[in-house]
């Protein structure tokens, strides 16, 4: 079993990025700047971003942290997207998710510049996405398609299921490994809540992707001899024994699953930070898309 140390992986792409925004200050051009909106105070979307602005500092990208109360009302969030979409000095921005219930977030994201959007959530980006057009990817899968070429793991003509169909992870993540792309070219099976014969089908897997967050919901019995597990899940649970009281537990049951993998993602220090590396790769992107 090998440990994919999406830890050391994100570190080593952040020390390339730091090599090139040195070379572009060296020859004068912009420093690529990153602004992140946060609303409201939910513990872990307010690690997500401090880790984020911190990234930044290490590239030595420009970045500015936006936060609002809960209450922020959609007109007030949607003026300060059309601020950012026009101020010339930011780059790319995201908008922390989840958000509020009173604040749609399709609206929000659809009001994003597309050329400004470094999540790659904005229907223009998917779509280029989906045609292997020129676009920012969304940062999960692409942190994810990331580690597993920089760690030489042969996708082609694999199977993969993806347990989990969220907008952000799940769906682009099924579609993005089955592109003819490497890594890519996976027969996937994109499961829910209807699939049926779920257990039986991740036992017939060659890349096993959970991103439903539910802690320990991939167990021993599900996994084949040799499989590829990528855990995406990070949910909060009691842990008496850490100061903070709490942990972040993968959706995959690591302790009891490891020793049948080829390869596995430990959680935390796996597919988080690469998460963040791919937004600051989609960041110097940004330069490039607006001939900064
Ligand atoms: N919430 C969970 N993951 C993400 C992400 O990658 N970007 C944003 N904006 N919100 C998230």
């Amino acid at each position: 079993m090998q440990l994919l140390d999406g830890k050391a992986t994100s570190q080593q792409i952040k020390d390339e990025l730091h090599v090139s925004v040195q070379s572009r200050k060296e020859s004068g051009k912009k420093i690529p700047h990153l602004a992140a909106v946060l609303v409201g105070n939910d513990g872990g979307s307010l690690t997500y971003v401090n880790a984020k602005v911190k990234a930044c500092e290490q590239i030595g990208f420009e970045s500015s942290l936006i936060q609002y109360d809960d209450n922020v009302s959609e007109e007030e969030l949607l003026a300060k997207i059309i601020e950012l979409n026009n101020d010339d000095e930011v780059d790319g921005f995201i908008v922390q998710l989840p958000l509020p219930e009173h604040i749609d977030e399709l609206k929000i994201t659809m009001a994003i510049d597309p050329i400004k959007d470094v999540d790659g959530f904005h229907p223009e980006n998917l779509g280029k996405m989906m045609l292997n057009l020129p676009a920012f990817l969304p940062a999960t899968p692409a942190g994810i398609l990331e580690l597993i070429k920089r760690n030489n793991i042969d996708t082609s003509g694999k199977d993969c299921v993806v347990i989990g169909r969220s907008n952000i992870v799940g769906m682009p993540l099924s579609i993005m490994l089955s592109r003819n792309t490497n890594p890519g070219n996976c027969t996937v099976t994109l499961m829910h809540s209807r699939t049926k014969d779920l257990k039986q089908k991740v036992r017939e897997a060659d890349i096993i992707i959970a991103a439903i967050g539910r802690p320990g919901f991939v167990t021993e019995d599900m996994v084949k001899e040799g499989a590829v597990v990528i855990d995406v899940g990070t949910t909060r649970v009691v842990d008496e024994s850490k100061k903070n009281g709490w942990a972040l537990k993968g959706d995959v049951d690591f302790e009891n699953v490891a020793s049948k993998c080829s390869y596995i993602t430990p959680v935390p220090g796996g597919v988080g930070p690469m998460t963040i590396a791919s937004l600051m790769i989609n960041t110097l992107k940004s330069m490039d898309l607006r001939n900064k």
